[in-house]
Parts: structure tokens; C-alpha cells; sequence
């Protein structure tokens, strides 16, 4: 058996497809291996988002050179968005690698490797549509996914065209999956212990197949998947504040299990900097998303996205932004320096012209005030009780256990005592102490189904 090891850069997508990936390897009969040292095969599933992404990508991949050049069995393949952009022009600048396989390909993974042995031939660069990757047209096996967490895509590729934006380009237009398939995924995940799906779209808010867009997807997947397979919560990732509605939101109050949680990336509060990125909504229309969002969920918590340093983004786009973090008191805030990325009208029609010393500025005040938001946030829970979805050991401190609320909270607590393995159970626990990203908690007990939401 050879052993292949992935390594995975990028988002939640990526991180789908390099499970996705290595379930059809070892359904070919590869062995996957968490240690690169003992593969014979490294993947390298890529980013293409922002510079820094490749930049990445390409020093591990040089790293791995003499390794290539020295052990006669040893390959080296990329696969993923970096791949999909620019698979040839890597292939033909780097001899060492062996092939580049683009976003809807990757279920060829292991033919493809199986053809490089024996003798060592390249396998070259695969894009495009041909080969769909599994996740559209038919149910994912998903046999080998562990823990209480599991992504699931229900559409792929984007049918936006922000002006910044590499993703169209290298993951294609928008494509849903039937509510059958998703479903059946749902069910095959639960078999194998999931508790809490994370359903993925990068505008999921687009969903169009079966009625009633992702609300209807949402109610099937209540209906079809009932809490009693173990199934506790529902999550969903990306919205986009132009096309996310009431309906949607209305649909996460009544279920139960639908999380009260929302990652709808704002990227900037000046309409002049809206309008360059062609988001197709400015700063108020996005205010009244938020004011709806919490009135029709009360207790919803909201994520967003930001790029600083956007080309023409003056000293008063970027106070606008910060105010707009400031007031809106964001459950977390993630902030990108802007990156000109090959092919996009950003890239071609506006210098990059604010200084990396300013977008580093800008960066790290932003990221300042939802530090302050946090904080209150934190102090605000101390001695109240939340229900979180117990997940395994912190990475910081194996010792104690980390779990998340349906905000999407993240709550540290000493594992309970009693009932055995505490991963995918639902606890009751009590905030004692908070840090911005973290509520320090004890747990109170087993929980429930998720509180304070009405019946459905
Ligand atoms: N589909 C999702 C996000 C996709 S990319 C959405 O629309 O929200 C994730 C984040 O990367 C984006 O939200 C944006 O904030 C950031 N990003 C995308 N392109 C970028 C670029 N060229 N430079 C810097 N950040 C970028
Ligand atoms: Fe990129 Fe915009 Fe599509 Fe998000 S919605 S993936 S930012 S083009
Ligand atoms: Fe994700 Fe990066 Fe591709 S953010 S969609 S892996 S370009």
C-alpha cells in the first residue's frame, strides 16, 4: 500500500476536499499517513485567495525538492484553487513536481497517482469541468469521517463576481446538490457519529434545488434527519448579505437544532469601497440585513469578513469599517490584507495603492476593536449557562475540553467526571472567566436540545 499524505491549505471547502480526496484514496487501497516523513505521495491541496496563500504553498513545495530529486518512489502533486489557476505554469516552472489537479477533478486523485509508478512519468495538469468532483452529481461516501463536526457541501462554486475575487475563476460557477443527496450524506455522517452538520456554499444563500431554496433544504434535512439519529445541531456557511432573506431567518428561530449563528462577511463599511468591489449592497442595506437578522433570531450572533487596504480605500472608508465593527458587535472578525489576484477586474483596473505599512495598520486596528467587542461580550456571560456541543481536548491545553455554543462561542471547561468520552455530547456549562476568543467555563451538566428557541 502506498502512503500518501495531504496537506491542506485554505478554507472550509478545502478542507472538505482533502477528506473527500482521501476517502477515494483509500477506497483505491492507498494508505493515508499523518506524517510526511513516512509518504510516499505528498499532496498539497491549495489556496489561491490571497498571495500569501501560494506564497506558502510554494516554499513547503520547495522544501520537499531534494526529496524528490533523491528518493526515486517519492512524488509531489497539488491539487485545489492554486491548482486550478495556474497548474501549467507551475508544472512547467517546477520539474520537481509531479502533477496539479484543479477543483473539480480531485476524484481522480488516485488514478492519477496510480499512473506515476512505476518509472516516474508526469502526470501533468487536469482543470476544468471534466471529471466533476464527487460532492455534485452523486452521494459522497463518508465512511471514514470522525468527530462530532462534519462540513458538508450542499452547492459548489460561486456565481458572484466581487471584483477582487480569484474563487469564481478557479472553483467555477454555482452548482447545488439535491436535497437527496445532501441528505443522504447527512444520514451516512450521523451513522458514523456526526452530531452537528456545517452545511458549506460559498453563497449558500443561493441554494435552488428541491423548493424553497436553503430554508426548505434546512426544514427537509429537520424532517428527514430527526434529532432522535443523533443528529443535535445544524449550521450553515457563507450568506451573503444581499440574497440572504427573512425567510431563511425566520426558518433558524423555528428549528430547534438550527444554530443561531450567522457568517455573513461584510468585507467593508464605505459604500464607496461597496460599490468598487461590486457586492451589490451598501453600508445600510447591509445594517438592515443585521437589524433583521437579530430581530427574527433573538440571541443570533453574527461573524463577518473584512478586507483593509482595498485600492482607493481612504483614511475615512476605512473609519467607516471600524465603526461598522465598533457598533455591530460581531461574535468574531476575520480581517484580510487586500491581495491583487491574477485575472480579477480589481487587479486589473485599480493600482494597489495602499501601502502594506498602512493595510498592517488597518489590519491590527480592526482586528483591536472586535478584541474590545469580545471582551465586553465575555465579561457580559460570566456566571450565566450556555449549551455547547462538546467537541474533544483544546489544542492548548489537552487537559481540558473544548466545545461551542450555537453562536458559535468557543467555551474551555475540565471534562466531566462521569459518562465517559464527553466528545459530541451536549453540556450545560457555566462561564467563569472569559479572554477575547475564549469562555473559561465548569460544567453544569448534560443539556438538552438547544434553549431559548420556540417550538417548532
Ligand atoms: N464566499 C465567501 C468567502 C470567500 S473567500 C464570501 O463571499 O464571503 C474568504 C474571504 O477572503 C472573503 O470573505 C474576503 O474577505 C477574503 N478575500 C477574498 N479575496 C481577497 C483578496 N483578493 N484579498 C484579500 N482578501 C480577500
Ligand atoms: Fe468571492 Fe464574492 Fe463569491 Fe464570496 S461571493 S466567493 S467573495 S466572488
Ligand atoms: Fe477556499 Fe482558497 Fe479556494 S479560500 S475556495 S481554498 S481560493
Amino acid at each position: 500500500m502506498r502512503k500518501v499524505h495531504l496537506i491542506t491549505f485554505g478554507c472550509q471547502m478545502n478542507k472538505l476536499d482533502s477528506e473527500l480526496a482521501a476517502e477515494a484514496l483509500a477506497a483505491a487501497g492507498y494508505a493515508l499517513t499523518d506524517r510526511e516523513a513516512e509518504a510516499e505521495v505528498v499532496v498539497f491541496n491549495t489556496c489561491s485567495v490571497r498571495d500569501h496563500a501560494e506564497r506558502r504553498v510554494l516554499s513547503r513545495l520547495a522544501g520537499l525538492r531534494s526529496r524528490r530529486e533523491a528518493e526515486p518512489e517519492f512524488r509531489l502533486g497539488l491539487m485545489g484553487c492554486f491548482a486550478e489557476r495556474d497548474g501549467e505554469g507551475l508544472l512547467a516552472r517546477l520539474p520537481y513536481l509531479d502533477f496539479a489537479l484543479g477543483t473539480r477533478q480531485f476524484a481522480r486523485l488516485p488514478e492519477i497517482i496510480a499512473g506515476l509508478y512505476p518509472g516516474g512519468r508526469r502526470a501533468g495538469f487536469f482543470g476544468g469541468r471534466e471529471g466533476e468532483a464527487p460532492g455534485v452529481g452523486r452521494a459522497s461516501p463518508r465512511g471514514r469521517h470522525r468527530g462530532p463536526q462534519a462540513f458538508v457541501s450542499v452547492m459548489r462554486g460561486c456565481g458572484n463576481r466581487c471584483s477582487y475575487c480569484v474563487v469564481p475563476r478557479v472553483r467555477g460557477g454555482e452548482t447545488s446538490r439535491s436535497p437527496a443527496e445532501v441528505i443522504g450524506e447527512i444520514r451516512s455522517l450521523v451513522l458514523n457519529g456526526t452530531r452537528e452538520a456545517i452545511l458549506l456554499g460559498q453563497n449558500i444563500d443561493a441554494y435552488d434545488r428541491g423548493g424553497g431554496g436553503l430554508a426548505g433544504l434546512l426544514r427537509r434535512i429537520d424532517r428527514e434527519v430527526p434529532e432522535e439519529t443523533g443528529l443535535v445541531r445544524l449550521r450553515f456557511v457563507t450568506s451573503h448579505p444581499r440574497d440572504i432573506g427573512r425567510e431563511l431567518a425566520a426558518t433558524v428561530r423555528e428549528l430547534p437544532r438550527a444554530a443561531r449563528h450567522f457568517h455573513m462577511p461584510a468585507q467593508s463599511g464605505s459604500d464607496a469601497v461597496l460599490a468598487r468591489m461590486r457586492r451589490g449592497y451598501d453600508r445600510a442595506a447591509y445594517e438592515d440585513k443585521l437589524a433583521m437578522l437579530r430581530e427574527e433570531v433573538p440571541g443570533a450572533l453574527v461573524a463577518s469578513d473584512f478586507i483593509v487596504g482595498f485600492p482607493g480605500e481612504t483614511e475615512g472608508d476605512f473609519l467607516a469599517t471600524l465603526d461598522l465593527v465598533e457598533r455591530a458587535g460581531f461574535q468574531n472578525c476575520y480581517v484580510f490584507k487586500y491581495s491583487p489576484r491574477p485575472g480579477t477586474p480589481a487587479a486589473r483596473d485599480f493600482p494597489d495603492d495602499v501601502p502594506e505599512g498602512e493595510k498592517r495598520r488597518r489590519h491590527r486596528e480592526i482586528l483591536a476593536a472586535q478584541d474590545r467587542v469580545n471582551r465586553r461580550r465575555g465579561d457580559g456571560l460570566r456566571g450565566s449557562r450556555l449549551r455547547v456541543l462538546a467537541e474533544g481536548p483544546s489544542p492548548r491545553d489537552p487537559g481540558r475540553w473544548i466545545g461551542r455554543t450555537g453562536e458559535n462561542l468557543i467555551c474551555v471547561f475540565p471534562p466531566p467526571e462521569t459518562g465517559g468520552d464527553p466528545a459530541g455530547r451536549l453540556l450545560e456549562v457555566e462561564v467563569l472567566s472569559s479572554t477575547s476568543l475564549t469562555l473559561f467555563c465548569r460544567v453544569a451538566g448534560e443539556a438538552g436540545r438547544e434553549p431559548g428557541k420556540d417550538a417548532p
